[in-house]
């Protein structure tokens, strides 16, 4: 397990989206109710930031061509995506939101 600082809880509020980068990989980190999710932020259809998109309902809708992912597996739902989404494990220390990278 390699855990890094991600963000401050308090830099995500419950249903929103934050966008961070970590040794050079874009992230998307979700605050669903209280609880974190971190996943890979560029779409697996083309190249579009999934942490600009809109976060409902523990999905992720990206902005390009508005295919879903849950945010919690990573998993593809709808939409023109097929390929799911890279997750990676979270907890909270403190203040503080870790990421596990490997
Ligand atoms: S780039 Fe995300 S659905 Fe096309």
């Amino acid at each position: 397990m390699a855990w890094k600082a991600m963000a401050r809880v308090t830099d995500v509020e419950p249903g929103t989206v934050k966008a961070c980068r970590i040794n050079d990989i874009p992230l998307a980190l979700y605050n669903l109710d209280g609880e974190f999710f971190a996943t890979h932020d560029i779409c697996t259809h083309a190249h579009a930031c999934l942490s600009d998109g809109y976060l409902e309902d523990g999905r992720i809708e990206c902005p390009l061509h508005q295919g879903l992912f849950d945010v919690r597996t990573g998993k593809a739902v709808s939409g023109p995506v097929d390929v799911d989404l890279k997750t990676f494990a979270v907890r909270v220390d403190g203040d503080e939101v870790l990421v596990d990278l490997d």
